[in-house]
């Protein structure tokens, strides 16, 4: 017997700080390789800060560069705010660090808000219990933007070849 077709996409937030350097880069690589991988009918993705400083502002410009170097496009991202409300709009929250994943939890009115929150690195194959976090780039220089795409994309194509699997998992 075949399992039922999800009703709707998946529905993925990542969510940094500021959303204007790690949850963005996230966001364009995620969605790039799910485009490659034929999945942008099944997977969305989306993103979001939990402070509210830079809300409509473009990605920093560190982080626009690095990702224009490996070949995707930052121009298309404006930096929101995570509400509660994101929690009946997504069917996943990946946080970068374990700051991020504290202030969102924060905003959980109910179990079920609590039990889509996950570490983004979760899914790194590379990720260790003493790391576990996308490391805020924000006080550094472009070597620390370079190594955060990495571990993005890396943890990016995890996601993406578990895809099916979150799918049946989560949508409903
Ligand atoms: P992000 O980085 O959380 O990766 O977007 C930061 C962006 C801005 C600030 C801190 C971190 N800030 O303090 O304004």
């Amino acid at each position: 017997m075949t399992s039922p077709e999800p009703s709707h996409p998946l529905r993925i937030a990542v969510v940094c700080l500021g959303n204007i350097c790690r949850s963005p880069m996230a966001d364009v690589v995620l969605e790039q390789k799910l485009a490659d991988a034929g999945l942008t009918d099944e997977i969305q993705v989306d993103s979001a800060g939990t402070g509210g400083w830079h809300r409509g502002e473009p990605m920093d410009p560190r982080a626009a560069a690095v990702l224009a170097e490996r070949g995707y496009d930052p121009t298309r991202h404006h930096a929101q705010q995570i509400t509660p409300a994101w929690f009946d709009n997504h069917d996943l929250i990946l946080t970068m660090d374990a700051s991020n994943f504290d202030d969102v939890a924060a905003l959980a009115r109910k179990p079920g808000d609590r039990a889509k929150i996950q570490m983004f690195r979760s899914y790194d194959p590379a990720a260790t219990p003493g790391d576990d976090e996308v490391p805020d780039p924000w006080y550094g220089g472009a070597a620390g933007f370079e190594l955060v795409l990495s571990v993005i994309e890396r943890t990016a194509d995890a996601i993406v070849a578990h895809a099916p699997q979150l799918a049946r998992e989560l949508s409903r």
